[in-house]
């Protein structure tokens, strides 16, 4: 099932040459986390914005949910899609549980009811109540606060995330971080993400669908894996360095490659060769490899069972295979 629905949207900003949003039609399947990744200027704000009408589209229709939303009022829209930015947007005045409660307060719901929520929140996005419920904004560093913005923006529980480069001022360490907590967030509750980046590395990682802007224009939208092995363009080419093989390894688990062991090195098992996890990336593969006496190494599941090998071969192999062949297609032009 599609959660958001785009038919033939546009949109053009008054004294722009360009629209911010060539006519645009996709889907985006309940449950799915589909990262936005573009150049400056391409319109990836523009389409987030339109889904929860901050922007209206000068043609075309949008679907959330079902429900065509230039028939629903704009707040009701609002309250079943929160919405994270880059600066957060903490009111500075109210305490962290004040910030994360303004929804459910608009809502209603009983005072109780409030205060178990945000707890429950604060604690999911890995801050202890007892400790930040009372203070305010300015008293967190950015990461803690961009925290409460995850932990306010789902506590309506609404069925939608919108995500406007929520890490984009944080540190690679913090960052990290964040991203590996989201994935568990979004495993846990299921929601529908829709995440604005300019890291490429980002959106590969945190997307199983990345949509790639280019001057208002979807130039693609598949699965990291899919883009990579067969960008669309020049462009899209150029934009993941799809070439390199380490973006690729980055997303492939060593599991995928792992190969029997033949008989007569059964024994030899764990004589000093390095043994991975199969969820491990093949860059994690590539790494032991150069550490390995041979020219294998030894992938085991979660219950450290030896599920078999994964060779310097089988690796070449895979970059190989996903060579991307020469983007024959131009660019796609201006709509
Ligand atoms: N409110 C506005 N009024 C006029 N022009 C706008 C407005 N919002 C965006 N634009 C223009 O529309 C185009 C797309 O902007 P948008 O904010 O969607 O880009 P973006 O891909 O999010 O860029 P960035 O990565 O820099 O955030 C840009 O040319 C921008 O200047
Ligand atoms: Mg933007």
């Amino acid at each position: 099932m599609n959660t958001i629905r785009f038919e033939e949207v546009s949109k053009r900003f008054p004294g722009l040459e360009h629209p911010a949003l060539c006519p645009t039609s996709l889907s985006i399947e309940a449950g799915s986390f589909v990262t936005v990744l573009g150049s400056s200027g391409s319109g990836k704000t523009t389409l987030l914005k339109l889904i929860n009408r901050l922007h209206q589209p000068d043609s075309g229709k949008i679907w959330v949910h079902g429900e065509d939303i230039s028939q629903a009022a704009a707040t009701c829209l609002r309250r079943k899609i929160g919405y994270v930015i880059q600066h957060i947007g903490l009111f500075q005045h109210l305490t962290i549980a004040q910030n994360i409660a303004i929804v459910p307060e608009i809502l209603k719901w009983p005072k109780v009811k409030i205060a178990l929520r945000v707890d429950e929140l604060l604690e999911l996005v890995g801050l202890e109540p007892g400790q930040y419920r009372e203070r305010y904004p300015r008293q967190l560093s950015g990461g803690q606060q961009q925290r409460v913005g995850l932990a306010r923006a789902l506590a309506g529980d609404p069925g939608i995330l919108l995500m406007d480069e929520p890490f984009g001022a944080l540190d690679a360490l913090i960052r990290e971080k964040l991203q590996d907590e989201l994935l568990a967030i979004q495993h846990r509750l299921k929601k529908t993400v829709v995440f604005v980046t300019h890291d490429v590395q980002e959106a590969l990682k945190l997307g199983d669908q990345a949509i790639i802007m280019h001057q208002g224009r979807v130039q693609q939208f598949d699965t990291p894996l899919h883009i990579l092995a067969n960008p669309a363009n020049e462009f899209v080419s150029r934009l993941l360095s799809a070439e390199d093989p380490y973006r690729r390894f980055a997303l492939v688990q060593a599991g995928a490659l792992a190969s029997p062991i033949p008989g007569g090195m059964a024994h030899q098992a764990h004589d000093g060769i390095p043994v991975i996890r199969d969820a491990q990336t093949l860059n994690d593969a590539l790494k032991a490899l150069l550490q390995a006496p041979g020219d294998y190494i030894l992938v085991e599941n979660a219950e450290r069972s030896i599920l078999g090998r994964l060779t310097l071969d089988a690796l070449k192999q895979q970059a190989r295979r996903y060579a991307p062949h020469q983007a024959e297609r131009e660019d796609r032009a201006l709509c």
